[in-house]
């Protein structure tokens, strides 16, 4: 071996992790097709007063680009505490909030912080299938329960396990992604206090969309300091491009995170777009309702059709269950709707789009269906 490093070539090229090898990187199809009902986002673009007042603070933003953005983005911290505390928070500061690109990113960062070699993280299945992805690259165990046929948690075999594996990390949606399942009251104080120590992340990267009577653990983030609860700008806020997303936490947890954050990581840009948004956030989050009556409408039909429909407290519904759902997925598409073959075999999640585009997805699976029963 020479001083610069190994001078054979590896056996396999890129020397990539084992662990690695040969796993497709995560995300649905980006299928240009006119009805896009496939990765929960929002159907409603924003409106001319919002892209004015974004586009005038990105502009102002640009005019100092060639310095480094705010570190620690103070105002949006503030800007977010306030917002947190309008959607069921009590008296959240600036300093228990922690924002990142997505909170896709907020989460890796978590397991970054919390995770690590030696240490496990524990979620219940079916579920988001990111969280194994922030398992494995924060290189943490993972340990998975189960969930129970109508895709609710057993709150005693779920404290069981926790008190069994004591995980450094608990990842709990709320709604669930892909069956759009919300805790029930009290679960994320039980569960809280189960995991002791460990850090219990209720993901409500869907919770304005839950349904009334469904409460935000933002309700009992005093009582816990080991609670995070995570939201994002891309669902209800309709803010997907954007890619912003935050939790609330005590602020030790914000500081622990700050070590393993990569330096400047949330741009100017971003900064001014979030800000911008948080300014029109009862018009950006206007459709919220519309798409909660969107999301009941759609459950109610596709009972009436005689599906099996989970409950949901999100801006989707997954629904089954099907023989050969890939041939249902595939006959939607080929009429210019595309949904998402995820979840359990034989099930499909459909977003809540606008009434238009949930009319272009009953005519054309009322079609399918026809077809396939012959
Ligand atoms: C449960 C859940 N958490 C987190 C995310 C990540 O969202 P984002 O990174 O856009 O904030 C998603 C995205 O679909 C999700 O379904």
């Amino acid at each position: 071996m020479s001083a610069s490093g190994p001078t054979s070539a590896p056996s396999t090229w890129p020397p990539l992790r084992e662990e690695l090898r040969g796993i497709a990187p995560y995300g649905a199809p980006q299928l240009d097709v006119p009805v896009q009902l496939n990765v929960n986002e929002n159907p409603y673009g924003p409106s001319d007063a919002v892209v004015a007042d974004v586009a005038a603070s990105v502009a102002a933003a640009t005019s100092t680009l060639n310095r480094y953005p705010d570190r620690e983005f103070t105002e949006l911290r503030t800007a977010l505490a306030a917002y947190l505390n309008r959607d069921g928070g009590q008296g959240v500061t600036p300093d228990q909030v922690w924002a990142a690109n997505g909170s896709n990113e907020v989460m890796l960062q978590l397991l970054q912080a919390f995770g690590g070699p030696g240490r496990t993280a524990l979620s219940f299945a079916p579920t988001y299938s990111m969280y194994p992805e922030y398992a494995r690259d924060a290189m943490t165990g993972w340990v998975v329960g189960r969930r129970e046929t109508d895709f609710s948690l057993d709150l005693d075999a779920a404290r069981e396990l926790i008190l069994q594996h004591r995980p450094h990390v608990v990842l709990l949606p709320s709604p669930n992604n892909p069956t759009g399942t919300a805790l029930p009251p009290d679960a994320v104080s039980m569960l809280c206090e189960a995991a002791g120590d460990g850090i219990v992340v209720v993901d409500e990267a869907y919770g304005e969309f839950r349904r009334e009577g469904t409460p935000s653990a933002l309700e009992v983030l005093p009582h816990h300091r080991n609670l995070v609860v995570s939201r994002t700008m891309s669902k209800a806020f309709a803010l997907a491009g954007a890619r912003l997303g935050y939790f609330a936490a005590a602020k030790e947890i914000c500081d622990a995170v700050r070590v393993v954050r990569l330096p400047y990581h949330l741009s100017a840009v971003t900064q001014a777009t979030a800000l911008a948004a948080l300014r029109h956030a009862p018009e950006l989050l206007g459709r919220v309702d519309d798409l909660r009556r969107g999301r009941d409408e759609t459950v109610g039909w596709l009972r009436e059709q005689g599906f099996e429909v989970a409950e949901s407290d999100a801006n989707f519904a997954l629904f089954g269950r099907f023989a050969d759902r890939h041939a249902v997925w595939q006959q939607l598409l080929d009429r210019g709707v595309l949904i998402r073959e995820t979840g359990p075999e034989g099930w499909l999640r459909v977003s809540i789009g606008t009434p238009d585009e949930m009319t272009a997805f009953k005519n054309a699976l009322t079609e399918v269906m026809k077809e396939i029963q012959g």
